[in-house]
C-alpha cells in the first residue's frame, strides 16, 4: 500500500483507470467500439474490486464528465461492505481562460462531486500544467478545496520534474503536501525515469501515477505491426516494428512465470519501479487480466532485460492534455 502524502488515504499497488468509461472521441464508446456498453463497464467495475483493486481514476473531461457519472452509478450500486475498498481520484482541468482558478476549482470539485455521488474525493489533481496562472494560486485553490472538506489529498499530472518541486513546496508552505504526479510511463515511455522525475518523486514522498501502462493496448499483445491499434491512440504512439520486439520479450518472461501475459508483465516491470500503474478496463477480461499484474514479481535481472529493451517516448506536450487523456 502507498500512503498518500498529507493524508490518511492508502491506495494499492495497481489501480484502473476510466477514461474510456463514456468517452466517444478516444475510445468509441457509443461509436467505434460496438462492445464498450454499461454492462461490459459494470462488469470490469465489479471484476476489479473482487480481486482487491479498487483504486480508480478519473477526470472532469472524460467523456464531458460521462466517466464519473458512470462511476457514482457503479458506487451506488456497491453494497456498503464493498464501497470500503473504493479510493476515488478525479482531475481538474485548468484551463487558462480558468483566471479565477480557485473559484473555478472549487466549482469544479463541486461538480465532480455531484457526479460521482460523494461528499469528498480520495485524490484531487490537477490534470496537467496548463494554467496561466501561478504555482502559488493553484496551490491556493486546492488548499480551499481541501479546507472545505471536498477533497482528502491533492497531487498533479504531466508535470515536470522542476513543475512538481515548485507546486511541492508551494503547498508544504500551505501546510498540504503533494500526494501524486499522474505520468505516462511505461516501458514504452521511460522519460520518468532518464528526466530524473521518478527520483524526485521518490523523495519528496510523492507517489508516481502511471498512466498508458500497457502503452494504450500495445503492450499486450493484440496489436502487432501486422495489426495496429485504432487511429487516435496518441500516447506511446510509436511504430509497432518497433514494439513488436518488446511484445516477444514480454512474452518470453511471462511465461517463465508460469504463463503470465505480456500486459501483466509489462504493469509488473511498472510496479518494480515503484509507481501506481492504472490501466483502463473495459470489460471483465480486461479487468481479471490487468490484476494478474499483481501477487508475483519480476527478478532483478528480468527488470534489467527489460529496460534494455524500453523506448524513451516523447516529451509531454501541453496541448496533449487538452486533447486526450
Ligand atoms: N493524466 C493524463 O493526462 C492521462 C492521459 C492518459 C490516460 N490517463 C489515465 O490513465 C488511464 C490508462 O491509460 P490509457 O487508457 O490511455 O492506456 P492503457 O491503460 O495503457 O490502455 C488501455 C486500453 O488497452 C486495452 N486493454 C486494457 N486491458 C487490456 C488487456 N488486459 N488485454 C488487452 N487489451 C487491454 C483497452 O483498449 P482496447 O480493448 O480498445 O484495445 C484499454 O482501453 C486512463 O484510463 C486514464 O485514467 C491519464
Amino acid at each position: 500500500m502507498h500512503r498518500l502524502a498529507g493524508s490518511e488515504v492508502e491506495v494499492g499497488a495497481l489501480g484502473v483507470g476510466t477514461w474510456a468509461w463514456g468517452d466517444r472521441a478516444t475510445w468509441g464508446m457509443g461509436g467505434y467500439d460496438t462492445d464498450l456498453t454499461l454492462d461490459t463497464i459494470r462488469e470490469a467495475w465489479t471484476a476489479s474490486l473482487e480481486a482487491g483493486v479498487g483504486f480508480f481514476d478519473t477526470a472532469e473531461v472524460y467523456g464531458d464528465g460521462e466517466s464519473e457519472r458512470i462511476i457514482g452509478r457503479m458506487l451506488a450500486e456497491t453494497p456498503a461492505e464493498r464501497r470500503r475498498g473504493v479510493v476515488l481520484a478525479t482531475k481538474f482541468m485548468p484551463a487558462p481562460w480558468k483566471v479565477r482558478v480557485r473559484d473555478a476549482l472549487l466549482a469544479a470539485a463541486r461538480a465532480s462531486l455531484g457526479r460521482l455521488g460523494v461528499e469528498s474525493v480520495d485524490l484531487y489533481q490537477i490534470h496537467g500544467p496548463i494554467s496561466l496562472r501561478s504555482h502559488g494560486a493553484l496551490a491556493d485553490a486546492l488548499a480551499a478545496a481541501h479546507d472545505a472538506g471536498l477533497v482528502r489529498a491533492v497531487g498533479v499530472s504531466n508535470y515536470s520534474v522542476r513543475e512538481t518541486r515548485a507546486v511541492d513546496d508551494a503547498l508544504r508552505a500551505r501546510g498540504l503536501r503533494l500526494a501524486t504526479n499522474q505520468v505516462e510511463y511505461s516501458l514504452l515511455r521511460t522519460m520518468p525515469e532518464t528526466s530524473g522525475l521518478l527520483r524526485e518523486c521518490r523523495d519528496r514522498g510523492i507517489v508516481v501515477l502511471a498512466y498508458s501502462p500497457i502503452g494504450q493496448g500495445r503492450l499486450t499483445g493484440k496489436y502487432s505491426a501486422a495489426s495496429p491499434p485504432p487511429a487516435g491512440r496518441n500516447f506511446s504512439d510509436h511504430d509497432m516494428t518497433l514494439v513488436d520486439p518488446v511484445v516477444a520479450r514480454l512474452r518470453e518472461l511471462g511465461d517463465a512465470h508460469g504463463g503470465r501475459t505480456p500486459g501483466q508483465v509489462a504493469l509488473n516491470w511498472i510496479i518494480r519501479k515503484g509507481a501506481v500503474p492504472i490501466p483502463g478496463a473495459k470489460n471483465r477480461a480486461q479487468a481479471v487480466e490487468n490484476a494478474g499484474a499483481l501477487g508475483w514479481a519480476l527478478t532483478d535481472d528480468e527488470v534489467a532485460a527489460l529496460d534494455e529493451l524500453s523506448l524513451a517516448g516523447r516529451r509531454a506536450l501541453r496541448h496533449r492534455v487538452w486533447q486526450h487523456g
